[in-house]
């Protein structure tokens, strides 16, 4: 067991089979399933909302990795985690300042769901340091949010290591946008312990050998 968590992400998957995608990519190894939330104003795309994390928990008992891409995340959090997301992942940069970070985050945790803070590319990873002990999982992403099938971005791996550094025992650090089997290593290599993959998973033909590649 390499201890290394694949949250294959559903973006890339066929929306209109997710109970067998998300079947297929557990019988091949997933440990989570990772859902890429967007509303057209944190990011110019719109994806999944709260009806579909609620069908899609009666359909999986694996873990939903939910990613808030959302303005506002604290109004929203409460119907997600009603809904059965079990990590609700909110962006630093959503938030108007200290106070809503930390007011987002206890919101979280009192839903009784696992609390993750994410940072884009152009955020540097100090700004999130003060939060390092309240929360259970940082998600590193590199590429801009928004959509699946871009290109890694070397340099936001680099902040893998200084928050590793800061980060108190168990915390998980995870890492979004552009993963496969060489970007995977790059980041494992430096600390990360947590990797989304979308079109990786998704557009090969043989999800246990594409997610085995990654570990
Ligand atoms: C992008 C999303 C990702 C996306 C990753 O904004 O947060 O989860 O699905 O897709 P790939 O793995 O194709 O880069
Ligand atoms: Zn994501």
């Amino acid at each position: 067991m390499s201890g290394i968590i694949v949250s294959p992400s559903i973006l890339s998957a066929d929306f209109a089979n997710l109970e067998r995608e998300i079947q297929s990519v557990k019988e091949a190894g997933a440990g989570w399933i990772h859902i890429d939330v967007m509303d057209g104003h944190f990011v110019p795309n719109i994806t999944i909302g709260i009806p579909v994390v609620k069908s899609l928990r009666k359909v999986t008992d694996l873990v939903l990795d939910t990613h808030l891409m959302i303005e506002n995340p604290i109004k929203y959090i409460e119907p997600f985690a009603q809904a059965g997301a079990d990590i609700l992942t909110f962006h630093y940069e959503a938030c108007r300042g200290d106070e809503e970070v930390k007011s987002v985050i206890t919101k979280i945790k009192n839903s009784g769901v696992k609390a993750g803070i994410s940072i884009k590319p152009k955020t540097p990873p100090e700004e999130i340091f003060p939060y390092l002990n309240e929360v259970d999982l940082v998600l590193v992403m590199t590429v801009e949010p928004g959509f699946g099938g871009q290109e890694f971005m070397h340099d936001c791996a680099m902040k893998i290591p200084k928050i590793k550094e800061q980060a108190p025992e168990g915390l998980i650090i995870q890492v979004d946008g552009g993963i496969n089997n060489l970007t995977a290593k790059i980041c494992t290599s430096l600390g990360a312990n947590s990797l989304v993959a979308g079109s990786y998973i998704y557009k090969s033909c043989d999800y246990k050998k594409a997610i085995d590649s990654l570990l």
